[in-house]
């Protein structure tokens, strides 16, 4: 079969501009996709270092804005990021009703890939500190990127035969090419996939935007119950018109056609649920694998954890907490919105904070309320709770190796890549069963020994106390516990697994 010519877009793109899993997602399908086949001679003359050698060999192209981050860190002499500007694709000017706003493409190779990335180079709309901002041409911003994408395939005349598009930053893709772009032969073929990675974002903005963003015209092709409102969402928009839609685990795609998940979304995604596929994501165990990842000191696997305890030593000593190695560590790396459902700590960790020999290392940055709580929590418990406030890759990867146990009692989870990394990391995910977290996380039964994780159903603090309970009655059989964690890190959640489905996905879309 043919390679795919495939054009990924995106707001986040690991290593570059991340704050959550998006940017994980995009790095390691994007790598995977264009990773020449095992046995190719292509893959036989440059294998990546260090990276898996089974990849799809497709034409890929990702799109990301050159955010000023990004801008900043290319411009530094000992940047590993060197980009180059793209010849035929320098000064384009992108009409809008009101102006005109000028981008140039740079690119470079995606770390460890062939794949090349084109940043979208507008200091206008990216030249800022933050990746997401609340000022007033935020529609601008993310229309801008869908805008550039497309206009650059049509400078380089390259034709995609299907643009991925992720979240609710690049769900104007597909109308744009169905209105402004539908003359231009190049796009004829060309398919769209919106891939929904969390419906808590669906980036509503007011109607009268659309003109400033040039689909003025076009009202008639946007949800009208929200027109009616006042408003329009880019996500919504994306949904009526991608050729096809897909979410990020295969429980998510049930649930956001419920009221309790839906936010509001639940009735239009029935109207394409046979459109709708859930793919649970993929983990690059070039960048989490605790046997090489380059940016913990101490490296184990499955058969030796001697690496494992001394990680618990470092990263107590980092958090200025005292060693004991009877006394478990929780572990929590995460954005602190009320999706990862931290409000459950409130009548249950201070019960055990209390009671128990314990540690809890936390590293996250968000809404207020919870920042200041896990303070509270530090201040209270001096000896037992460590928190790092802001976001830091290589802290995140500490506490995964160093704890032992995740916790992750999400309220809604489309995925949620961390409960994996977890699992590989020899530190067993405490998850509600929700979303990915309940498609990737087996209950530990220490009958059977079987299991990789523990698992509650009820959003209360009570279900959260009572695992916990349970937790430490199985904490205290070690030798159940260390088969416990083996199972988890034998479990593959590569994107060699999950790839091929998104493969099979794209295949399916361009047959139809
Ligand atoms: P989400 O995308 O909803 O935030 P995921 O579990 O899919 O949840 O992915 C979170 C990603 O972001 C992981 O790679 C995790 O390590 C990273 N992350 C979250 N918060 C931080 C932080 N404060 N510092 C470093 N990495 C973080
Ligand atoms: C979102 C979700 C998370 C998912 C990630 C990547 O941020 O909250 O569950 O893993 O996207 O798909």
């Amino acid at each position: 079969m043919r390679p795919l010519r495939i054009c990924l877009v995106a707001s986040e793109l690991a290593p570059f501009a991340k704050t959550g899993g998006l940017a994980d997602v995009l790095l390691g399908l994007g790598r995977w996709l264009g990773r020449k086949p095992k046995g190719s001679a292509a893959a036989a003359a440059a294998p990546p270092a260090g990276a898996p050698s089974a990849g799809a060999g497709h034409d890929v192209r990702v799109f990301v804005p050159f955010y000023k981050r990004i801008a900043d860190s290319a411009l530094k002499a000992d940047s590993a990021l060197k980009t180059v500007p793209l010849p035929g694709a320098q000064n384009i000017d992108v009409r809008f009703p009101q102006r005109s706003i000028r981008f140039s493409i740079r690119v470079a190779p995606l770390p460890q890939s062939d794949v090349l990335v084109h940043f979208v180079d507008c200091p206008e709309l990216y030249g800022r500190p933050e990746i997401y901002t609340n000022e007033g041409d935020e529609a601008l911003r993310f229309a801008m990127l869908s805008r550039a994408v497309l206009e650059t395939c049509q400078r380089l005349q390259w034709s995609p035969d299907l643009v991925h598009c992720n979240d609710w930053h690049t769900g104007l893709l597909p109308l744009y090419l169905r209105t402004v772009y539908a003359w231009d032969r190049l796009f004829a073929n060309t398919k769209t996939l919106l891939s929904i990675h969390n419906i808590g974002y669906q980036g509503f903005f007011p109607e009268s935007q659309l003109d400033t963003i040039g689909l003025g015209d076009q009202r008639a092709h946007v949800h009208h119950g929200d027109l009616r409102n006042g408003t329009f969402s880019f996500l919504k928009t994306g949904v009526l018109h991608a050729t096809r839609l897909s979410t990020v685990s295969i429980t998510y795609a049930k649930e956001i056609q419920t009221s309790e998940y839906g936010m509001g979304m639940e009735e239009l995604l029935r109207t394409r649920s046979q459109d709708l596929l859930g793919i649970v994501n993929g983990v690059d165990y070039g960048e989490w694998n605790p046997s090489s990842d380059p940016l913990i000191p101490h490296h184990f696997d499955a058969n030796n954890l001697a690496g494992k305890s001394r990680m618990k030593a470092a990263l107590l000593s980092r958090m200025q907490l005292p060693h004991d190695p009877r006394a478990p560590v929780f572990g929590v790396v995460s954005r602190l919105t009320a999706q990862k459902g931290f409000e459950l700590f409130a009548d249950s960790i201070p019960v055990f904070l209390q009671r128990e020999d314990m540690r809890l290392c936390v590293l996250g940055s968000g809404e207020s309320e919870h920042e200041k709580y896990f303070q509270w929590l530090r201040d209270t418990w001096p000896k037992k709770v460590g928190i790092y406030r802001g976001f830091q890759e290589e802290l995140a990867h500490w506490i995964e190796a160093g704890s032992d146990v995740f916790l992750m009692p999400s309220r809604f989870e489309p995925c949620g890549l961390n409960q994996m990394y977890s699992l590989r990391y020899g530190t067993p995910p405490v998850v509600r069963r929700t979303g990915g977290l309940a498609d990737t996380v087996e209950p530990w039964n220490p009958t059977t020994q079987t299991g990789t994780g523990f698992l509650f159903d009820e959003y209360s603090s009570q279900a959260l106390a009572g695992t916990l309970d349970w937790v430490f009655r199985n904490w205290r059989d070690q030798r159940g516990w260390q088969q416990l964690i083996k199972n988890g890190m034998q479990r593959d959640f590569s994107w060699e697994r999950q790839g091929p489905e998104y493969v099979a996905l794209y295949r399916s879309i361009l047959g139809a």
